[in-house]
């Protein structure tokens, strides 16, 4: 079931500094700031000719990429997105292996106007992953 790499997110403690710097130092192009507040985050996307990485900062006072800039002040990698064709079908998989998914456990709308669902690192590795249904 799995597609792609949709993209890599990195928490950062501010959105248009880490984006400048990918602009600025490595010549990335960017993509506009956007607030998801229902996700508690501001993002810029980098976009890659074979992938994207999110930048994620904080916002709000609930905000997951709050705690994990607490445990890392400096920044660091918060999860990666995989894309999978049929979301309900790989959250109805994942469950039936014992896989805990996030939030309701039911898929919500991602930065990219399309269903996400999060994974439990300790069920893969150590690794926040994210789903995503294209
Ligand atoms: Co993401």
């Amino acid at each position: 079931m799995i597609g792609k790499l949709n993209h890599v997110a990195i928490a950062v403690v501010s959105v248009d500094a880490a984006a400048n710097q990918y602009k600025n130092i490595l010549g990335a192009k960017i993509s506009k700031p956007l607030d998801l507040p229902l996700h508690g985050v501001k993002t810029i996307f980098v976009e890659l000719d074979n992938t994207k990485i999110e930048l994620l900062e904080p916002i709000g006072e609930n905000s997951p990429i709050k705690k994990f800039l607490l445990k890392n002040p400096s920044g660091g990698m918060h999860h990666i997105c995989y894309e999978v064709p049929n979301i309900q079908e790989a959250c109805a998989k994942l469950e039936s292996e014992g896989a805990t998914l996030l939030g309701s456990g039911n898929p919500t709308i991602g930065a990219h106007g399309k269903p996400v669902i999060f994974i439990h690192p300790k069920d893969f590795n150590g690794t926040l992953i994210e789903l995503e249904e294209v």
